[in-house]
């Protein structure tokens, strides 16, 4: 039987010490911590989870706001209502949602957020921070998945981490921030010849690449540690994860659930982040 990771628990337990420190930054600050959410288009599953965002934000004491705009807004229009923020120095956030229409370059989107504003740590100078590991922001969800091995006790170093999964928001640096923490890193994706080879292989198993159920028992050593980022909708229209739970629970020595796994934790980051990024152009405004 599997230890099950509660996310849910511990992100609200990170929510409530956000909320103590926001109250603290606010009173020394006179204004609270601002994030902005612009959203483009009317994606179903990208209106959910923004409004999760806005929601949390709300619980914490931010001052956030939600910029919902067309479908057909242009890349251009886009970029100046970003600049517009940028410029602005009561937000201390700017996140754009993905996906975008296909009409906008997400690069060009991404490249016009202020390093110093990008709470989801998507431009490419905190990508690079990321790599040299000197870096104030991280991606929500890789951090996320840190901070629940760091509750649980389990400690990369030294240990076999395989992230399947090669994303820009979620593979990648998830597969870095295992490194910096001395894990010894296997990267899987589409092309891995021999998958199960690799999983079997794994002490930390991070899946994260949107396929229903891929990894199955016999996909897992004995112990080993299994962390679900997939957010699926299977045959039936169930939320389900890129792990098979009935077939690996029974191996695994940890497992987060799909639902109330790594989902809340990806929010709680978020939040983390913007507090960072207000924490740090209070300190600018005042050297
Ligand atoms: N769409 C799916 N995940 C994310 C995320 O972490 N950040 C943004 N901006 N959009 C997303």
């Amino acid at each position: 039987m599997a230890k099950l990771i509660d996310g849910k628990k511990i992100a609200g337990e990170i929510r409530a010490r956000i909320a103590q420190e926001t109250a603290s930054f606010t009173a020394e600050n006179g204004y609270a911590p601002g994030l902005s959410v612009i959203i483009v288009g009317e994606d179903p599953a990208s209106q959910v989870y923004v409004r999760n965002k806005k929601r949390a934000c709300e619980e914490v004491g931010f001052a956030s706001e939600v910029i919902a705009l067309p479908a057909e807004t242009t890349e251009a229009e886009l970029v100046s209502r970003i600049a517009r923020l940028a410029d602005d120095p009561r937000v201390h956030g700017i996140l754009v949602q993905l996906p975008l229409p296909a009409h906008i370059r997400e690069g060009a989107v991404i490249a016009a957020i202020p390093p110093q504003k990008d709470v989801d740590a998507f431009h490419p100078e905190n990508v690079g921070r990321i790599m040299t590991g000197h870096f104030d922001l991280l991606p929500c969800t890789p951090a996320g998945v840190m901070e629940l091995l760091r509750h649980e006790g389990i400690d990369p170093e030294g240990k076999e981490c395989v992230v399947v999964g090669r994303s820009n928001i979620v593979g990648k640096p998830m597969a870095m921030l295992l490194l910096h923490a001395h894990g010894t890193v296997t990267l899987c994706h589409s092309h891995t010849r021999d998958l199960a080879a690799h999983t079997r292989r794994a002490d930390i198993l991070v899946a994260a690449v949107g396929r229903v159920r891929l990894i199955r028992g016999d996909m897992v050593r004995d112990g080993a540690v299994v962390i679900d980022v997939g957010m699926n909708r299977d045959e039936n229209g169930k939320l389900c994860g890129d792990v098979d739970f009935d077939t690996v629970e029974p191996k695994a020595s940890a497992i987060t659930p799909v639902p109330g796994g790594v989902g809340p934790m990806t929010i709680a980051m978020l939040l983390k982040n913007t507090l960072t990024a207000a924490r740090l152009a209070a300190a600018r405004e005042r050297s």
